[in-house]
């Protein structure tokens, strides 16, 4: 079947993308690969006089038989021991270091962004034909890129109302209003989205995009499931903006949690087992998935399936607005290092797509057992106290993905609320954040992730109105530590709590 066209959203553009001109020394780069071409043109150092003539690296080895994180011994059995050369290449997929060391090919090094086409197509429905990769130095550098791509000062976005601090300082440090979203446990409310864009103040800067961090979000760690997607796309359509899926979390879905261990033990026993078709069904349906107009832009991040400090990570979709980010990153990033793309390209081109594919498996069978002890170890030490109301003070979300969980807890409930706290709950926040400190345990107030943007003129008060207005939460993660640590600082919070509280 022939996929129709991608709309065309390029007027969405910000008035940078538009006054962007093409960077003249760009447009010769192309002749550098040309044999016949004695090529003057640009401050390109010649590959001689990099001092890399091989890079050498030790990975595991697919299918990964001994479990994400086992210690690789050396030999064949279970390690990859490859080296990416300065001219030649030894495997189809290695990016020789004399190119990925050079300038230019400002998209992604061809090897690299092969493979995550591939990849593309197989995790997700892509319903347009003009879609394309751009590689990025992460999803941090991909949301830079995306508000200075379609932003400008006083242009209005949403998000989450509690979404990735960094992620909304970054687009308010740009003079852009965060205008927040209604959420409960599941993510954005689809019924209080399309509420308040019909009822938007007339006056106000429509928002031009929406920011969502669907799976296992940062920082509540709900999952938007694919019905609520697919309504908030129709809001996308009916309303006319663009969807930004971050999604640095997609691979870690972990699935509900199962307090019955030896149904718990079950389950980890089929997922480990799991067939690659199985897998690929058992993920969440993506936005990029939905999108039959090309208004989606997706941004993946290999930080947390691989490593961090690979700084290495893609964009997805149209390539009518793919174009700007090229552009752009030709003048910022003007590419993700080429020591980064010629291991990572080296390595997964040897694992291949399958091998890939076992390693994220792995992986989530992995965050799944951190998860469970997590929440195990949650329900151990949180107080299970009632308030007046006879209903839990402290509420533990297990979440479905991602590395987050969170305790919600009723402010009121402290007893100094009403006298020392004014009854302002975010001041039992901050007091708490400070007591928690001194417990020797570093959890994250909520608040710190609040979108709280204004429109001007204003939106309807009832747009920000609040069911649970007493209600905070705290955000911790069980990726950074080992178990026993886990426990010991979850044994202190839950003290510290208890305390607090003034409980039993
Ligand atoms: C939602 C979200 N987006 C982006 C990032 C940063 O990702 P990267 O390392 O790819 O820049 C994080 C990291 O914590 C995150 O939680």
């Amino acid at each position: 079947m022939t996929l129709p066209e991608s709309k065309d959203f390029t007027y969405f553009f910000s008035e940078e993308t538009k006054a962007r001109k093409p960077s003249p020394l760009k447009t010769c780069i192309q002749y550098f690969s040309d044999p016949n071409m004695i090529f003057l043109g640009g401050g390109l150092p010649m590959s001689a006089y990099f001092p890399w003539d091989n890079l050498a690296a030790d990975t595991p080895l697919p299918p990964f038989t001994n479990g994400i994180g086992a210690t690789i011994t050396g030999s064949q059995e279970d390690t990859s021991k490859f080296s990416v050369k300065k001219e030649s290449k030894v495997h189809e997929g290695d990016i020789p270091l004399a190119r990925s060391l050079q300038y230019g090919k400002s998209m992604g090094q061809p090897e690299l962004t092969d493979f995550l086409k591939e990849h593309t197509k197989m995790i997700h429905d892509m319903k347009y034909s003009d879609w394309d990769v751009v590689a990025t130095t992460g999803n941090t550098n991909a949301w830079e890129s995306t508000l200075r791509v379609f932003c400008n000062r006083g242009d209005v976005i949403l998000a989450e109302a509690h979404s990735f601090s960094s992620s909304l300082a970054s687009a308010e440090a740009q003079g852009i209003i965060t205008f927040p979203v209604p959420i409960d446990a599941h993510g954005i409310i689809p019924e209080k989205l399309e509420a308040l864009l019909d009822n938007w103040t007339e006056g106000a800067p429509k928002p031009k995009l929406l920011y969502t961090i669907p799976t296992g979000q940062n920082p509540t760690g709900s999952s938007l499931n694919a019905e609520r997607k697919k309504e908030i796309y129709r809001i996308a359509q009916k309303h006319d903006f663009l969807i930004i899926e971050d999604e640095p979390y997609y691979f870690l879905q972990v699935g509900e949690y199962i307090s019955d261990l030896s149904k718990r033990a079950e389950v980890a026993q089929k997922n480990a087992n799991i067939s690659h078709e199985d897998f690929l069904k058992s993920l969440a349906l993506t936005f990029l998935s939905v999108d039959t107009d090309g208004r989606v832009i997706r941004m993946d991040s290999f930080s947390k399936v691989l490593a961090p400090g690979t700084r290495l990570g893609w964009i997805t979709g149209s390539s009518k607005l793919l174009q700007a980010y090229l552009s752009l990153h030709e003048m910022t990033i003007q590419s993700p290092s080429g020591f980064s793309q010629s291991l990572v390209s080296g390595t997964l081109n040897r694992w291949g797509q399958k091998g890939y594919i076992d390693w994220l498996i792995g992986l989530r069978h992995e965050y799944t057992a951190k998860r469970d002890h997590c929440i195990d170890s949650l329900y151990k030490f949180i107080p299970k106290d009632n308030n007046k109301e006879g209903k839990p003070i402290f509420t533990i979300n297990p979440p479905i993905a991602g590395m987050f969980f969170t305790v919600d807890m009723d402010a009121s409930a402290h007893p100094e609320f009403a006298t020392t706290y004014e009854s302002d709950p975010t001041k039992v926040e901050e007091a708490l954040y400070q007591k928690v400190i001194k417990s020797g345990v570093l959890v994250v107030p909520g608040i710190w992730f609040k979108a709280d943007g204004e429109t001007t003129p204003a939106q309807p008060a009832s747009s920000k109105e609040n069911p649970n207005p007493n209600q905070i939460f705290f955000r911790g993660t069980y990726a950074a530590v080992e178990p026993s640590k886990l426990d010991e600082g979850l044994k202190r919070l839950g003290q510290c709590l208890r305390e607090e509280f003034q409980l039993a």
